[in-house]
Parts: C-alpha cells; sequence; structure tokens
C-alpha cells in the first residue's frame, strides 16, 4: 500500500516535472494519473499524520537535542533517591529538595487572579506545544497542579494556557478597535497604564493558546515561546485549570467546573535581558511606553497575585536548557488549587 502511494506520487512529480503532455494519449494518462493521486488524498493524508504524530510525540514537546532535557523531565528526577526514602515519592510533595535541579521555592501557590480579556472559551487545541509558527525564545513549562486540600499533586486536571506573542500580541486579536488606533494609556484609576483591550477580529488564529492534562505527577509540560509584553501590563501567562472537560473533535475541548484562573510572571531581571533579544526588540512600543515592570503591573495584579499575606511566588522559577540563555529556558511554577471549588467561567475584571 505504501509502496504503491509512494510510487504514484513519484510517478506524478515525475510527470508533472517533464513536458506538458501532448498527445491524447498523454493528457489522459495525466488525468488518470492526477484522479488515482486525489482518490489516494486521504490515504496519503493519514500515512503522513501517522507519521508526524509518532514524531511529535518524540520532540513536540521540546525533547530534541536539547542538553538535559531527560535529566530536567525525567521522573524522579527531581528528588534525591534517599529523600524519597524508596517510597516513589512524588515530584510535588513538599519535600526540601537537596539537588538544585529545582529549587526550593518549587512548591508554590499562586491565588486567583482576573483571567483578562482575551480568553477564548472555546477554541483552545489539546497539544503540549503551543508556539506554532510564533517566532521567539525556546520556552519549556512545567507547571504543576496541587490540592490545597490534600497537599497531594492533581493528577489528570486540564491545564489551560495562553499569552501574548514576542510583540504582545494575543493570537485573534491583532489590533485595536478602529475607533481606538490613536488611544493613549489610562491616566489614573483603577485601569490606570492600560488601553482598551484589542477586540477578537479573527476567529481562525490559535497561536500560543493550548490545554494539557496534568500527569500522574500532577505535572502538565508545554513547548512554547518567552512571551512579549504590552501597554501596561508586566510579562505573564495566564492559566485556568478545569477538572472536568470534553474534548471536541476538533481537538478543542469544552469545559465545565472551573477550579483555578490566575496569571503567572516572570523576574524583572530575566524580563528585561530578554528584551533586548530579536525578536523581542521589534515590540512596537520599545521605544515609547516601553516595559511594564512587576511592581508597576496595571489592575494590581501581580500585587494580586502575591497573594493577600505576599507569601505566594507566582513567578516562574527558570533555567537554561543548555549552555546559553538563546538555547531556551525551562520555568517551573506550581498552582495550588481547590479540587472541591467550581469558579464561574467567567471572571473578568
Ligand atoms: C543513599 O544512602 C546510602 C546509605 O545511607 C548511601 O550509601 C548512598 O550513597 C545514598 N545515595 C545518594 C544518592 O545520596
Ligand atoms: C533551600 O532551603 C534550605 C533550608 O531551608 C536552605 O538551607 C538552602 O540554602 C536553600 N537553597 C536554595 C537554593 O535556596
Ligand atoms: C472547534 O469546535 C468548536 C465547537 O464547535 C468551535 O467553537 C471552535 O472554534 C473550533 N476550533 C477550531 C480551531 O476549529
Ligand atoms: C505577533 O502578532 C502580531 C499580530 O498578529 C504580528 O503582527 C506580529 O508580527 C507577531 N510578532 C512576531 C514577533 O511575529
Ligand atoms: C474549597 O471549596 C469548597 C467548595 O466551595 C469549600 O467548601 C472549601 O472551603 C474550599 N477549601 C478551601 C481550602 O478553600
Amino acid at each position: 500500500m505504501h509502496i504503491l502511494l509512494s510510487t504514484l506520487l513519484l510517478l506524478s512529480s515525475y510527470v508533472s516535472a517533464h513536458k506538458e503532455p501532448k498527445t491524447p494519449q498523454e493528457v489522459e494518462a495525466q488525468r488518470a494519473l492526477q484522479a488515482a493521486a486525489y482518490h489516494c488524498a486521504p490515504a496519503v493524508a493519514e500515512f503522513t499524520l501517522q507519521r508526524q504524530r509518532i514524531f511529535a510525540q518524540k520532540v513536540l514537546a521540546g525533547r530534541p537535542s536539547l542538553p538535559g532535557y531527560d535529566d530536567l523531565f525525567a521522573e524522579g528526577a527531581y528528588l534525591d533517591e534517599n529523600e524519597s526514602g524508596g517510597t516513589n515519592q512524588k515530584l510535588l510533595s513538599c519535600v526540601p529538595v537537596k539537588e538544585t535541579k529545582i529549587q526550593n521555592n518549587t512548591c508554590v501557590l499562586t491565588p486567583v487572579v482576573t483571567e483578562g480579556p482575551y480568553y477564548h472559551t472555546q477554541g483552545h487545541p489539546i497539544r503540549q506545544n503551543i508556539a506554532e509558527l510564533e517566532p521567539g525564545l525556546l520556552l519549556l513549562l512545567d507547571i504543576g497542579v496541587i490540592d490545597v486540600e490534600t497537599c497531594k499533586p492533581l493528577p489528570n486536571v486540564l491545564v489551560d494556557i495562553w499569552h501574548a506573542n514576542a510583540t504582545g500580541y494575543y493570537a485573534g486579536h491583532p489590533v485595536p478597535a478602529p475607533k481606538l488606533v490613536n488611544e493613549q494609556p489610562q491616566v489614573g484609576g483603577k485601569r490606570a497604564g492600560l488601553l482598551s483591550a484589542f477586540p477578537r477580529t479573527d476567529f481562525e488564529e490559535t497561536f500560543l493558546r493550548g490545554a494539557w492534562p496534568t500527569d500522574a505527577n500532577g505535572v502538565a509540560q508545554f513547548t512554547t515561546i518567552y512571551p512579549g509584553y504590552y501597554t501596561g501590563r508586566a510579562t505573564h501567562i495566564h492559566a485556568k485549570v478545569f477538572p472536568d472537560w470534553e474534548t471536541l473533535p476538533n481537538g478543542t475541548f469544552k469545559s465545565h467546573r472551573m477550579v483555578h484562573v490566575g496569571q503567572f510572571f516572570f523576574d524583572d531581571a530575566t524580563n528585561m535581558k530578554i528584551d533586548r533579544m530579536h525578536p523581542y526588540t521589534d515590540n512596537p512600543i520599545a521605544d515609547t511606553r516601553g516595559r511594564t515592570r512587576n511592581w508597576r503591573d496595571s489592575l494590581n495584579i501581580f500585587e494580586d497575585s502575591l497573594g493577600p499575606e505576599k507569601e505566594y511566588n507566582p513567578v516562574f522559577d527558570l533555567q537554561f536548557l543548555g549552555g546559553v540563555i538563546s538555547q531556551g529556558l525551562v520555568g517551573y511554577i506550581t498552582m495550588a488549587v481547590n479540587a472541591s471549588a467550581d469558579y464561574p467561567n467567567y471572571w473578568s475584571g
């Protein structure tokens, strides 16, 4: 079967690479070949898809040729074998870690803050690599979820994330509303520093949006790019957590109960280094309004993410994937969620 298909394809490219068919026999031969190839297109597509899937399983999570990848993500790589007491300790059990593969603050919590204006209630694909064709610095995310009630990892909950591209735009929202093209940031008041949200004008784009269920260790890993900034906001990644969802035929999902909505941040020193890397340098506000630091984040979102007692850590713990920053970063964060909660699906603010 496969041999037949490749032969057909070879033959058709052979034919089309040659001079135009002239005689009626040649024309008929070409027509028949095209019809045959067309007829086989679904089978070819399926065959290709199968190979892509196999490749994707290995590659799309960022696996190829990254130094240290296996060490970083291998199950059990996080805990010293003696610290686990031979009890097959889970990643997120909050045991102090001696080895520095992850740091002490891995057991951090992020409270509930606004979902903002750029969530798409439907259409986020279920996938680990959300980068699509967006250029930027490779960023692997290792997002842990624990249940606040039991302090145990929560397997099989859907972690749904979305963030801006390297120059500060969300998929689906490429331009401001026509009337607001020359809008200036709000001065004073609750929305100080912000522009009105760009409306959704593109219903196809899905870049930098996606959801993936946590594994047995309560961890969901993603491959993406480091986000860019936009007017008024510190660099951040949004996340929601759903314990119940349905997969739709097109690979997206319909969610039910939501147990968490929050935002993750990056330390300003790293943000400002990355601001100087291409394509982050192309941010349209780089030379005008510039980046918003965490402490100046609008709507107090960064401050709120620290929690009422300022004891939460909403900032990714970042590590180099290679020897130099341009080889990419891995960011670890852990959310503590109330697994029995049920927040309304709109939490705008
Ligand atoms: C674990 O403990 C044993 C005995 O106490 C010791 O011999 C071994 O080196 C330890 N392993 C590690 C990885 O520290
Ligand atoms: C981790 O915590 C321990 C004990 O709380 C402390 O001694 C150590 O310096 C910390 N390590 C890091 C990398 O912060
Ligand atoms: C997938 O299907 C849902 C439900 O019909 C729809 O809302 C969504 O836009 C679709 N997404 C894509 C990427 O086609
Ligand atoms: C980010 O998205 C916007 C809007 O779609 C696009 O114009 C811009 O080129 C993208 N940034 C990069 C670095 O590709
Ligand atoms: C979790 O949510 C349930 C249901 O809303 C509530 O009764 C419980 O107090 C919450 N637990 C915590 C620790 O917030």
